[in-house]
């Protein structure tokens, strides 16, 4: 009785929290009726050891989060608190949504108990579209005998597919949130006010991936917010979000992006995204320790990967979508670049990667010779600036985080006529950490 009582107040107050985001950004947008309903709406809770499902969890458990935006598609995301189906209705005028995704795969619709995900397809570059989720509950009882709920709509978002035309380009960064609510409270609110094209998550959402509830937690409903609903979230993958019993399912609420080529099929998280003038690349350093260490007891093999991504970089590097751009940023969550010569490169059995060496050496040079002019990275939990030399073309800006009472971080940049600027803001102390232009590169 004293469990079921603490999660009341604690539903109560997590549900005050996500109306007074909504209120407070404008972003009002999202109604969950199985969320806001009566008093009995428990979420289910996860602890580091595992979850317990609560009997009465709300059937859509978060908003929308929207991922993988290219020009002709976008992956719809959302929780839900028991096994359901969905599909997402859209179109070109938010009072006329006469098209739906049903997101089936080898012609079955969706069904889970945690995650929904639909992409919907054949969309045009730089053009907005408006949709809405559906959600219904599914019981089976058995093969042939099930129980469909009734249709939750939520209410019509919505979202501008990438390209080139359009005259400004901006994103937002955050990283190395680690699961903190308090800190994922106040980061989305901040990015509600900043309003980016998107959010770069820079890695280490969360300390491991240990079930689902932590996913939905960490990932889909940060602080209780809506953070994702119009702009949507690029996921860069940190060290820690390879870790626990649970990481090799975070495809559910993180979707792998899917590249037409086949040469690009095994780099599923790896992106370009153009915003107009700007060109957003994603990498990942995978782990900050050598494949052979210990500590992955034989399950690591991120080296070839590194090594494979540099060739997925020259080509990525060489596509229409950056080669035309003027402004190019690359996200990765370990630093590419450490000042201290006696920096842990990744490559010890001791201690764990300052940056990472071997990416550094690979991909480094490719993003000097092709004038990419900023690097921005994670894993520190500390703000740095180092500047472009002669040697290394591009500016290295790594975020901080994730407590509060330290140095979180929210990182901004702007492309637009003859610049791109990059703001770091101190999320901690109220404060800007710096600000620095860059200029267009020769294309
Ligand atoms: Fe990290």
């Amino acid at each position: 009785m004293k469990l079921a009582s603490n999660l009341s107040e604690q539903t109560a107050t997590s549900r005050r929290r996500f109306l007074g985001v909504l209120a407070a950004t404008g972003a009002g947008l999202f109604t969950a009726p199985g969320l806001l309903a009566g008093e009995k709406s428990l979420r289910s809770i996860s602890t580091d050891d595992g979850e317990e499902a609560l009997p009465t969890a709300p059937l859509v458990d978060s908003p929308p989060v929207l991922q993988c935006p290219t020009e002709t598609d976008i992956a719809v995301v959302w929780a839900v608190g028991k096994p359901a189906t969905g599909f997402v209705e859209w179109g070109t005028k938010k009072d006329q949504l006469d098209q739906v995704a049903y997101g089936e795969i080898f012609g079955q619709n969706p069904y889970n108990e945690r995650f929904l995900q639909i992409r919907i397809r054949n969309l045009k570059p730089n053009t907005r579209y408006f949709y809405r989720t559906v959600t219904c509950s599914f019981d089976f009882v058995h093969t042939y005998a099930f129980k469909r709920g009734e249709p939750v709509y939520s209410d019509v978002f919505s979202f501008e597919t990438p390209g080139a035309k359009k005259t400004t380009g901006t994103f937002s960064v955050i990283n190395d949130t680690h699961n903190h609510q308090d800190t994922l409270k106040r980061l989305t609110e901040r990015l509600a006010l900043l309003g980016s094209d998107y959010t770069v998550w820079n890695g280490d959402l969360v300390d491991g991936f240990n079930n689902a509830n932590t996913a939905v937690e960490a990932v889909l409903r940060p602080g209780n917010a809506a953070f994702a609903t119009e702009k949507p979230m690029l996921f860069v993958p940190g060290n820690h979000d390879y870790r626990g019993v649970w990481a090799r399912n975070t495809s559910l609420p993180l979707p792998a992006w899917e590249h037409p080529a086949p040469e690009n099929r095994a780099f599923g998280r790896n992106f370009v995204v153009r915003t107009g003038p700007l060109a957003l690349i994603g990498l990942d350093t995978g782990e900050d320790k050598p494949d052979i260490h210990p500590a992955w007891a034989g399950l690591a093999r991120f080296e070839p990967y590194r090594t494979a991504q540099r060739d997925w970089l020259e080509r990525a590097l060489l596509s229409p979508a950056v080669a035309t751009a003027p402004f190019v940023v690359a996200f990765c969550h370990i630093p590419l670049f450490s000042d201290d010569p006696k920096a842990n490169g990744g490559d010890s059995l001791e201690g764990y990667a300052e940056f990472q060496r071997q990416a550094a050496d690979l991909w480094g040079p490719l993003l000097s010779k092709h004038g990419v002019q900023s690097v921005i990275t994670a894993h520190m939990h500390r703000f740095k600036y180092d500047p472009a030399t002669s040697k290394r073309g591009w500016a290295q800006i790594c975020g901080g985080g994730p407590n509060l009472d330290r140095e979180v971080t929210v990182i901004h940049g702007k492309a637009e006529g003859k610049f791109m600027e990059i703001v770091v803001d101190s999320v901690s102390k109220g404060t800007e950490l710096g600000r620095w232009k860059f200029p267009k590169r020769a294309i």
